[in-house]
């Protein structure tokens, strides 16, 4: 689900507020203006019907609007300070941080603890807990990118250099999307990340699930990940994949699509992606592993499919 119409979170739902009160105000003005135009091409040309059209179009065409304007520009000015980052300067340290960083062209995923640390780390997928402010602090290497999760808020560019920071809070769990807001190159539309909102026993269950994982079973598939050097770009936590370049492929089975939202999670889709990223997403970092036994391919993508 991806729609700013549709909030499930209290900073969407001020957006989405706002979009329809600009909607009746810019409605209203639309009304006046353009009712006062086909009225002033039907004035007669006498002293009188000049002085009374002279009133309309003073009224409708110049006060009305201005007033509405500045009605609509003072609701907007007082809402902004629910938009801000977070509300206080202190709350920072007290937030769930995520860093998020936009790469060409998928997202990084790390979740940190109180200190700064890196707890673990996942790719085009954020899993947080309902009813909880959480910190994303957002980061690139190379180019802009921008982090819209339009049912939770935001949306905030991603600027090499820098850290934004955006708090967004979800307030009904489900499944939202995610998509880059800022064109990046050749892949930019082809870097969506999805959000999982789980009530909070789920999310620690998930979290504990996650810092407790192994990816070393399916001993053929890490074989042959780590012989043909996927490793030197992958991470899969518990094994000596520890790449630091691409995503992080740890329990990849579990997530619901792959390369950043562009297919469904499959064996034969991971299979696809490996023999020619560059056909699925133009501009991927990632080279061509065409040249690689089919069956080597195939063992890799049902290892890959088979961590959760
Ligand atoms: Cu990343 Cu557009």
């Amino acid at each position: 689900m991806q729609s700013a119409l549709d909030p499930a979170g209290p900073e969407a739902e001020d957006v989405a507020t706002l979009f329809y009160v600009m909607l009746v105000g810019g409605a209203a003005i639309w009304v006046g203006v353009v009712g006062t135009l086909f009225y002033a091409t039907r004035v007669r040309r006498e002293p009188h019907s000049e002085r009374t059209a002279g009133w309309v179009i003073l009224l409708c065409g110049a006060v009305g609007p201005v007033f509405i304007l500045g009605a609509l520009l003072t609701y907007a000015v007082w809402l902004l300070p629910n938009m801000r980052p977070w509300t206080a300067p202190g709350e920072e340290g007290g937030l769930r941080q995520i860093e998020v960083t936009g790469e060409q062209f998928w997202w990084r995923v790390r979740y940190l603890d109180a200190s700064g640390g890196v707890l673990l780390e996942t790719a085009n997928e954020i899993i947080m807990p309902v009813g909880e402010r959480v910190l994303f602090s957002l980061n690139a290497p190379d180019v802009i990118h921008s982090f819209w999760i339009p049912s939770l808020g935001g949306k905030m560019d991603v600027i090499p250099g820098r850290i934004n920071r955006i708090a967004l809070e979800a307030s009904k769990a489900g499944v939202y999307r995610g998509v880059c807001a800022e064109f990046c190159g050749a892949s930019h539309a082809l870097m969506a990340f999805t959000v999982e909102v789980l009530e909070a026993e789920a999310f620690d269950a998930w979290l504990q699930q996650r810092l407790a994982a192994d990816g070393s079973s399916g001993a053929d598939g890490l074989g042959l990940f780590l012989r043909h050097g996927c490793g030197a770009c992958h991470t899969i936590a518990g094994t000596q994949a520890d790449g630091k370049i691409g995503p992080n492929l740890t329990a990849l089975g579990a997530r619901g699509s792959i390369a950043a939202g562009t297919l469904p999670n499959t064996q034969d889709n991971i299979a696809r992606f490996i023999r020619s990223p560059g056909e699925i997403k133009p501009g991927v970092h990632m080279p061509s592993f065409a040249m690689l036994p089919e069956g080597d391919v195939e063992t890799i993508a049902a290892y890959l499919k088979g961590l959760e």
